[in-house]
């Protein structure tokens, strides 16, 4: 027998994208810089890959398609929606702002007001303007007020459209694999440099914070923050099992525990299981596992999101998907995890929206145009969008408020 599991009322029902991933021509981004640098693209080429499958180009030409985005948006049922202004854009040059830029995000975002949907703006998902980049980037402790300039910038000028605003999208992930993995720009290796970077981050995040609630002290300010379940290899180990704790402590709390308590509500961005085995955590395959390899794992979401809950604040899952080109997985993945946030949500959890990653097929990161996250499909030739079967599944769910377990 089949149970309808009923979210709140109010619950928030959305997708989530980010800027460089969707918009194409991000041309004066540190990304665009590194994407189109002839060191990577040798590199690339000495693997056997095509450049261009992982330059993110016209991405899914967003800054042109936009209304009909909004029209996709809408068309799910969702009553919310969680994107990116882009830095380098709006700050072409330092301390220079283009208001044109500026103007085209508040067409979209009236256009998507207009139809009811809620917005959660990000202020930084990774990208950076190129000037800022090469001034030392989140390395250097002038980025931090720089950063803050902007976001008092974007504050003025998207506040009456934003619900919700993040300061920064993963920031521990963009640390690791800029600066400790060397994976993405400037592709570092030091742990200095790894520590000088969060420490900035938190301290820019802290001061956005009071900046803004100076401006208006109704104002919801959050950050996104990739939080990961962490299990035992041998459940039977007790030092698999204290290093799994200790894992999960320093992924999941360190960092917003420096925050100070400087958060109105915090953003959960949850995708796949690790297994620890002392002294190795590695994201094994088990059960079902997605194009990139991740193991898909809906009941860890249930534990993160109460060991979220702890620091007493609402919380939004700013980011869950699942690479999953022939769409054979999105529909049970988002069933599952659904069913294990509402299992959180009984047990105390104040889970106030779901934003499910993504909208659109979109270019992932160091991966390029492989990986496909869409509840749309996207023609990268001819930019044409069409629904994935899980994009209706998720239409039914975001009208009916609820789930069929
Ligand atoms: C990031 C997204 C990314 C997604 C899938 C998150 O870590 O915020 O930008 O596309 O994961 O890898």
């Amino acid at each position: 027998m089949s149970e309808f599991l009923q979210f709140p009322s109010n619950f928030l029902w959305g997708v989530a994208t980010s800027a460089h991933q969707i918009e194409g021509d991000n041309t004066l981004s540190d990304w665009w810089a590194w994407e189109h640098s002839p060191l990577r693209i040798k590199k690339l080429e000495s693997k056997g890959a095509y450049p261009p499958d992982f330059q993110s180009g016209k991405a899914a030409d967003h800054w042109v398609h936009w209304k009909e985005d909004s029209e996709l948006i809408k068309g799910l049922n969702c009553n919310a929606y969680r994107c990116s202004v882009e830095w380098a854009r709006l700050e072409p040059r330092d301390g220079e702002w283009d208001v044109n830029a500026a103007e085209h995000y508040r067409k979209e975002f009236k256009t998507l007001q207009d139809s009811g949907i809620r917005l959660v703006v990000t202020l930084n998902h990774f990208t950076l303007p190129l000037w800022a980049a090469q001034k030392g980037g989140w390395a250097h402790k002038d980025t931090v007020s720089r950063f803050v300039r902007f976001a008092e910038f974007a504050f003025g000028a998207f506040q009456e459209f934003t619900d919700y605003w993040v300061t920064l999208n993963e920031p521990v992930i963009y640390a690791a694999k800029s600066y400790l993995q060397g994976e993405w720009p400037p592709q570092k290796h030091n742990f200095f440099l790894f520590l000088t970077v969060l420490r900035n981050q938190i301290w820019a995040h802290r001061v956005i914070f009071q900046r803004l609630h100076a401006k208006d002290v109704y104002c919801q300010v959050g950050i996104a923050k990739n939080n990961q379940f962490f299990g035992a290899f041998h459940e039977g180990s007790k030092v698999d099992r204290a290093f799994a704790l200790a894992s999960g402590f320093l992924w999941n709390r360190w960092f917003l525990n420096k925050l100070g308590q400087k958060f109105d509500f915090l953003g959960l961005n949850y995708y796949f299981l690790n297994r620890v085995h002392f002294p190795f955590v590695s994201s094994i395959k088990e059960g079902f596992v997605s194009d990139l390899g991740w193991s898909i794992y809906p009941q860890g979401i249930e534990k993160v999101l109460l060991d979220l809950a702890r620091f007493g604040r609402p919380i939004l899952i700013t980011e869950n998907g699942v690479a999953d080109r022939e769409d054979h997985l999105r529909k049970e993945f988002i069933r599952g995890h659904l069913y294990y946030i509402h299992r959180a949500m009984q047990k105390g959890a104040n889970v106030k929206g779901y934003f499910h990653w993504s909208l659109l097929d979109n270019f992932e990161w160091s991966e390029g145009f492989g990986p496909r996250f869409g509840l749309y499909e996207v023609d990268y030739n001819t930019f044409e969008r069409k629904a994935r079967p899980s994009a209706l599944y998720y239409a039914q769910i975001c009208k009916n408020n609820g789930i069929e377990i």
